[in-house]
């Protein structure tokens, strides 16, 4: 069962994947009898680089106890409208005007192909990867905790959105389709429509109808699914540099989420460490120490993480083991970091 939730969220190129990743590979080796999903859901994944291993769209071990994923949207929005593309070629034939449009299947084949589903909509469908993880019947493995690498803010948004909204973008994409049958209709001329009219099967087509409308039913509830377990073992983390734009950022960030995942804390990363002898860096670092009490009123019900930039960029697993070092300093247990106290 899953027990927790994290999602980090923030500005691009804050640290967001880095984090995450060190917190997953810090959490495996505090917990080494819970199982550990790390999962990118930002389309332009990183998690191979960060690992320096191949992961991609399987959930691939990088420890005894840490998969990781980069799921592939395509993939998933083919598999997310395989049926609904059969059943609609099903009903489109039986249709009396539709199916005899020569070119009928083809035109469905197209219209769900994975290229011309809109992002939001596929974005949906990939979001199911947390599910996925919760069942036992497409997934070997129980995961305990999920650690998710959230996209920049803007898409992170849509991503909470889309479970509440699935079955209206659902919905709305069906309509399309069927209202560019229609024009194509539009061209048939009236005797042909008497001269089919016999061949009409209508009881048929009500039970496919109603296959298809179970089948947006069933979306609509795996869309629920994620909605619940989000608000009931989501923990989001926000990371942000000490610096104007991605604190601007992380403010706008807490008030739009606020109605989908708590917030529990915030990472400050990349602090210029002290200075020795250097007037550049000794400006910079007065000017992020001064973000960061800013940040720390801002934001001062939550825990905050603070990390300095280190000399060397945290890649492989030991890069990441000391990134979370940085970050969460020697833990004396796993729980300040799952449910953090202020
Ligand atoms: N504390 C740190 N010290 C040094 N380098 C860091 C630190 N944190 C992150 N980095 C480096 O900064 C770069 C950006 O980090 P990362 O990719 O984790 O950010 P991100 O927020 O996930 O970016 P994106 O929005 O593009 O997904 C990477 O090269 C990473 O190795
Ligand atoms: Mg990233």
């Amino acid at each position: 069962m899953i027990e927790r939730i994290l999602v980090l969220g923030g500005k691009g190129g804050v640290g967001k994947s880095s984090i995450s990743a060190a917190t997953a590979v810090l959490l495996s080796e505090l917990l080494p009898e819970k199982k550990i999903l790390l999962i990118s859901f930002d389309m332009a994944h990183n998690l191979s680089d960060l690992f320096k291993m191949e992961i991609g769209n399987k959930v691939t071990q990088l420890t005894p106890n840490l998969w990781g994923i980069e799921p592939d949207a395509d993939e998933y929005a083919e598999r997310y409208t395989k049926d609904l593309i059969e059943k609609m070629k099903i009903l489109s034939k039986q249709m009396p005007f539709v199916g005899r449009i020569p070119q009928i299947e083809k035109f469905i084949d197209t219209t769900f192909k994975a290229d011309s589903i809109p992002l939001a909509l596929k974005n949906a469908m990939f979001f199911q990867k947390i599910l996925d993880a919760e069942d036992i019947n497409t997934q070997d493995i129980q995961f305990d905790i999920i650690v998710a690498d959230f996209p920049p803010t803007a898409n992170m948004i849509t991503l909470f959105e889309i479970p509440e909204d699935q079955v209206k973008v659902m919905l709305k994409y069906s309509l399309n389709f069927y209202n560019s049958v229609k024009g194509a209709i539009r061209n048939i001329s009236k005797v042909w429509r008497n001269i089919i009219k016999p061949f009409d099967n209508y009881e048929e087509r009500r039970e496919l109808g109603k296959e298809i409308f179970n089948m947006i039913v069933e979306l609509e509830k795996r869309g629920e699914r994620i909605s619940d377990l989000i608000h009931e073992l989501g923990s989001l983390r926000l990371v942000t540099i000490a610096e104007k734009p991605s604190f601007e950022e992380i403010k706008r960030a807490r008030d739009l989420t606020k109605r989908y995942i708590k917030l529990e804390g915030v990472h400050i990363n990349m602090i210029i460490p002290e200075p020795k002898k250097c007037e550049f860096c000794d400006k910079v670092r007065a000017i992020q120490l001064n973000y960061t009490s800013e940040i720390k009123k801002e934001f001062k019900k939550l825990r905050i993480w603070q990390s300095e930039k280190l000399k060397e960029e945290p890649i492989g697993l030991d890069g990441l083991r000391t990134l979370a070092y940085e970050v969460y300093g020697e833990p004396t247990s796993p729980n300040e970091i799952l449910n953090p106290k202020v």
